[in-house]
């Protein structure tokens, strides 16, 4: 549980979003909504989706894959600057997520329902860019829904099937905790400024605390939407950078880097498959990064 004793919020800020007033009117609170809501204290969505295009580079000829498209970030965003993305995920709620902002972005897109473990069968060395990207989305293979723990092996089992739908000489980006959170020792509370989006006041508060001894994770929200509060935990594994790059190695993948992206708010690698003729888009550097 989230401890007492935490500061009040600092302050309240008025949030125009279009997507978050859609998203509160929605129904009930679920973990979609949480997502929606804490991504607006992170990053802005416009400006990361105009870091991670600068990544892309020119949209023509390339296919793209956003393996865990969730809401929608950044599929919609890279879709209405003209890029061409399947947009895939496990989760039918957030599907619900994603549909609703396509529709108040106006655009007509289909989103399809697919577990990672089907993507090899579905879409086999298919894309020239693989995007999967929220915070280490590996982390919750498998149990983003509940409050489940995979197995550890399950990570390493997920970012093989993303990879697995990479064309030869095709690109990967991955992101992950920030190097900096992993290396606190104490739980990492937030409380964020009361929200006022509407008619509708909304407080949330975070606390991370990571277990070393037992190499876990704990990610407690409190989400209080018109005096009604809601509580979500997530477990995960403790997994360091160095261990996301060994998973990259292990399945053949080159030119693994730490990537800088423009507005993103976590740490992002990104790797290329072996044996084509070359990436579409920016040229990717072979350097290997050294382990963090
Ligand atoms: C943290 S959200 C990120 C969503 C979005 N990419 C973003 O950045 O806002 C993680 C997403 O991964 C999806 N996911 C988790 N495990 C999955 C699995 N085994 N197969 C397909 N999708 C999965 C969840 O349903 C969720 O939508």
């Amino acid at each position: 549980m989230i401890k007492p004793g935490i500061p009040e919020a600092a302050n309240e800020i008025v949030v125009t979003d279009r997507r978050l007033l859609a998203c509160l009117e929605d129904g009930q609170p679920d973990i979609g909504t949480l997502w929606e809501l804490c991504m607006y204290f992170e990053f802005d969505r416009e400006e990361t989706a105009d870091g991670i295009a600068a990544w892309l580079g020119e949209p023509r000829g390339q296919r793209i894959l956003d393996c865990a498209c969730g809401s929608g970030f950044p599929a919609l965003e890279l879709i209405r600057r003209g890029y061409d993305v399947t947009c895939t995920d496990g989760s039918e709620m957030m599907l619900r997520h994603f549909r609703r902002n396509a529709r108040i972005e106006g655009l007509d897109i289909k989103p399809v329902l697919l577990d990672w473990a089907d993507l090899p069968g579905r879409y086999d060395r298919e894309f020239d860019v693989v995007i999967n990207r929220g915070g280490g989305n590996y982390i919750y293979a498998g149990v983003w829904e509940e409050e489940g723990l995979a197995a550890e092996s399950a990570m390493a089992e997920a970012i093989g099937q993303w990879a697995a739908c990479v064309r030869p000489g095709g690109r990967l980006y991955v992101d992950t905790t920030r190097a900096q959170d992993l290396d606190r020792t104490e739980p990492q509370i937030v409380r964020h400024p009361t929200m006022v989006i509407g008619d509708h006041r909304v407080d949330i508060v975070e606390q991370v605390s990571i277990d070393r001894v037992r190499r876990r994770r704990a990610w407690e929200s409190e989400l209080t939407v018109d005096g009604v509060r809601t509580n979500f935990r997530r477990r995960s594994h403790y997994i360091r950078h160095e261990q996301l790059l060994a998973a990259l190695r292990d399945l053949g993948l080159e030119g693994i880097r730490r990537e800088p992206i423009r507005g993103e708010f976590y740490d992002v690698y990104t790797a290329t498959r072996p044996g084509g003729p070359g990436s579409a888009g920016r040229p990717v550097a072979t350097e290997e990064v050294p382990d963090r």
